[in-house]
């Protein structure tokens, strides 16, 4: 069974992850995406509350997991057996940065720890998690960003003034 991981903070999970996600549950026959679990930051959401907006929004896509990782990525990777990491890319400016992250796990994983790049949707290219979070605190549509149950979950953490 051919399995990959698409790590990433979704906080919270927008349209652009799920273009990935879909589209990388069409290319292998698992896709287990994993939020990680970084103590050095404040996310917006807990790791259970982004675990719970991912599996709802991924419910209708069998061969998808959602699971959560701390520590390094390539520790996770070999955990439970699975070598590959799919990543999205949106721009140049990604590139750079994924680049990076993904010649430094192929060196810590002595080369076991493959990344492949899906480049997002057109449509959803402008989008990120931090964007949708800035625009929510100023009370802002986010409705083309991210699904319904999102958008209330965010609504929640910024609720407007009476
Ligand atoms: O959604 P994000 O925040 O862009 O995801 C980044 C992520 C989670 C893929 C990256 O930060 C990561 O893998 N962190 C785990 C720590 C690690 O392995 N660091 C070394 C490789 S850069």
């Amino acid at each position: 069974m051919k399995s990959a991981i698409y790590p990433g903070s979704f906080d919270p999970v927008t349209y652009g992850h799920l273009d990935i996600i879909k589209r990388a549950s069409e290319m292998f026959d698992e896709v287990i995406v994993s939020v990680l679990d970084n103590k050095k930051k404040t996310p917006l959401f807990s790791v259970e509350e982004r675990v719970k907006m991912l599996e709802e929004t991924t419910k209708d896509l069998t061969n998808v997991k959602i699971d959560s990782f701390s520590g390094l990525l390539v520790d996770y990777a070999h955990s439970i057996h699975v070598p590959i990491i799919i990543r999205g890319l949106r721009a140049i400016t990604d590139f750079e940065y994924e680049l990076q992250n993904a010649q430094t796990n192929r060196v810590l994983s002595n080369g076991t720890v493959d990344t492949l790049f899906l480049t997002t949707s057109l449509e959803y290219a402008y989008l990120s998690s931090s964007g949708v979070k800035e625009i929510a605190a100023f009370h802002g549509d986010i409705s083309h960003g991210v699904p319904p149950l999102v958008e209330q979950a965010i609504l929640q953490k910024f609720p407007k003034e009476s």
